[in-house]
């Protein structure tokens, strides 16, 4: 586990997308997996604007997200297909057909969960996969608990997740109970891993997730097995 510690965020940001970039210029056929929250907003606006400068061509790669929270539809400003259409997909030349987010409305959950396994499976595999954390050491909505071997699954979030998440709701009851994720063996498959932590909450994060024993309890801390694991932090305030 590379740590690579920033100034603020907003160097912290610029270097996480510098990187992604360089990964897309040596492999147009990318396979990116992607994370929402807060922590990779200014990321991808630093993708954004480096497409708009520079026109980096992102027409052949694919992107797979974590997750989406189950009964929001894609057009509700808080589903995470939303946010990735209004952060990124919509500002860049990347196919619809090539952007992948588990269904929160599939008809069978527990279908779209094997499909969605099944995708990430026929795809070849995440090239690169950039994660969050949560402050309980969720990635993705795997949740304290969640057994290292899980594949894509539904999951029951936490009210410490539901609360924290709750800052895009206009109240915590209207966050969603329950969300599909890609499981932490999904994410552990991935070839490279990018994770970013940012702010003095996450700063008791950061320390289990580096150094803290490796348990269900705290599932970022599997990630310690990953042989190619990068963590850019910068733990001061959120400039
Ligand atoms: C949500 C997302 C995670 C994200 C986490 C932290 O739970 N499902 O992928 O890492 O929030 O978000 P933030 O970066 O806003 O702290």
């Amino acid at each position: 586990m590379l740590i690579i510690e920033n100034q603020n965020y907003e160097a912290m940001s610029k270097k996480a997308a510098e990187h992604i970039i360089e990964r897309v210029k040596q492999n147009p056929f990318l396979n990116l997996g992607l994370a929402t929250g807060g922590t990779p907003q200014r990321m991808y606006e630093y993708l954004v604007e480096d497409y708009r400068k520079n026109g980096s061509d992102y027409q052949n790669v694919k992107c797979y997200n974590l997750d989406e929270y189950v009964g929001v539809s894609k057009d509700n400003k808080n589903s995470y297909y939303h946010y990735m259409k209004k952060n990124l997909y919509g500002h860049i030349n990347i196919k619809e057909e090539n952007t992948f987010i588990p269904n929160g409305m599939a008809k069978c959950l527990e279908h779209e969960c094997r499909e969605y396994e099944e995708k990430l499976t026929l795809s070849g595999g995440i090239d690169l996969q950039i994660l969050g954390i949560g402050e309980n050491g969720h990635i993705g909505f795997n949740e304290p608990g969640t057994p290292f071997n899980a594949s894509t699954h539904i999951v029951q979030l936490d009210s410490s997740t539901r609360k924290a998440n709750s800052r895009y709701f206009s109240t915590v009851e209207e966050v969603p109970t329950h969300a599909i994720t890609m499981g932490l063996h999904s994410i552990m498959k991935s070839k490279e891993i990018l994770l970013l932590v940012s702010g003095e909450n996450k700063a008791e994060a950061f320390k289990q997730l580096t150094s803290g024993k490796i348990t269900t309890d705290f599932p970022a801390s599997i990630l310690q097995n990953h042989k190619n694991v990068k963590v850019m932090e910068c733990l001061g305030l959120n400039e």
